[in-house]
């Protein structure tokens, strides 16, 4: 596997090279490893110097800034962050059995993790080259080239000022306390917690700030919450609605999707995330189709911008086919049951009930559990 991601990685695309973990490399872990870090690209990863690289702060500002690596690390103040990164189109596959998403990959529920990562906050650069009053947005653009649009275009995005300023956004270059390694976006990226993974711009080199948002292809034409019914091959710049803040989400992680289990009580677990300044405050399990529902007990979080992990314990019987979860988030928003009414055209924002298929192993003939009266036999 490229870039020392771990082998059993579900790769979407080898150039670009995109690939996420299996739910198994997730569960339970608070913290996501670098080889099993999801990678979402849009182009092939630059071939950076860092002793070369320079980062310009630019646009509306009273001085421009022209900033090396050391330069960097060492005029400004080093913060840490855990922060959960997820992409628009995570759990995008949940939406195919609706309606096909030509051109898109079918994302299942890992292209999401979480990492320590340390920098400085874009708001000291933002002030020591400073911002001028009617710099509304922030932009920023990669060193990677994307052949999507038309022409070719670097990878580019911007955020409102509010955002942008706000302390816990990161210029990074450490992942885990590890160099932030290429494949991730070297020598430096931005880290936008609580916004989709899309804002978070790898290989980073330009930051301009401006009245307006970016017009690159990525901010104004992909990236965007489109009615069901556009040509997503025919939209104009600005169309639709920019994703911002992540929806309230969550996954069940174990068990995996389609495992056999064996009736009785089953440990269930997952991750639920929802973006901005929202906290996950609940997070219910089904064995019924949410008929009952099971609240789940909420484990420890690494910082306020970080995923929750969740357990509980159900009980499986003979006829239990599915799991379903759903978490609710500080403002009371949550998770839908289906994915149909949310179906777009670019698959973004699945943030529909998390489901996982068991098949319930029936014990052997004269075992300790006995069957109930009606349960279906299906051997
Ligand atoms: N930055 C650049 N320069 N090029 C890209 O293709 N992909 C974005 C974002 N930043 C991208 C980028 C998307 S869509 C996501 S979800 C995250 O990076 C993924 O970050 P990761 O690959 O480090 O997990």
């Amino acid at each position: 596997m490229p870039w020392g991601k771990r082998a059993n990685l579900v790769v979407h695309g080898d150039d670009p090279f995109n690939a996420e973990p299996p739910r198994a490399a997730l569960a339970d872990e608070p913290v996501t490893s670098l080889d099993a870090f999801y990678v979402r690209n849009h182009g092939p990863v630059p071939e950076i110097d860092p002793s070369s690289w320079r980062l310009r702060v630019d646009g509306l500002v009273e001085r421009e800034l022209e900033l090396s690596l050391d330069e960097l690390r060492s005029r400004f103040a080093q913060h840490e962050e855990a922060a959960t990164l997820q992409c628009a189109g995570n759990r995008r596959v949940g939406f195919l059995s609706f309606r096909d998403i030509p051109g898109e990959a079918p994302w299942g529920p890992g292209a999401t993790g979480t990492a320590v990562w340390a920098g400085v906050r874009l708001t000291d650069l933002l002030a020591a080259a400073g911002i001028e009053e009617n710099a509304d947005h922030v932009a920023f653009l990669g060193a990677d080239v994307s052949e999507e649009p038309e022409p070719p275009q670097p990878f580019g995005a911007s955020l409102p000022r509010h955002k942008a300023t706000a302390e816990e956004v990161l210029v990074a270059w450490s992942m885990n306390g590890e160099p932030l390694p290429a494949v991730h976006g070297a020598p430096v990226r931005l880290v936008v917690p609580g916004y989709i993974g899309a804002r978070s711009v790898k290989w980073l080199e330009r930051i301009t700030a401006q009245a307006e948002p970016s017009d690159n292809f990525f901010q104004a034409e992909t990236y965007r919450l489109l009615p069901a019914e556009a040509d997503p091959d025919a939209i104009a710049p600005g169309e639709g609605v920019a994703l911002g803040a992540v929806a309230v989400n969550a996954e069940v992680l174990s068990p995996d999707d389609r495992a056999t289990v064996t009736p009785g009580p089953l440990r269930v677990s997952g991750y639920a995330f929802a973006g901005d300044d929202r906290r996950i405050v609940r997070v219910d399990v089904s064995t019924d189709e949410g008929r009952s529902w099971r609240q789940a007990d909420l484990l420890g979080q690494h910082g306020p911008w970080t995923w929750r992990l969740w357990e509980t314990e159900v009980e499986v019987g003979a006829e239990t086919t599915d799991i379903v979860a759903r978490a609710w988030d500080s403002a009371t928003a949550a998770q839908p049951e289906s994915a149909a009414p949310l179906w777009n055209p670019k698959g973004y924002v699945n943030n529909a009930w998390a489901r996982v298929a068991v098949t319930v192993d029936r014990p052997a003939a004269g075992a300790a559990r006995t069957t109930s009266p009606g349960r279906r036999d299906t051997a």
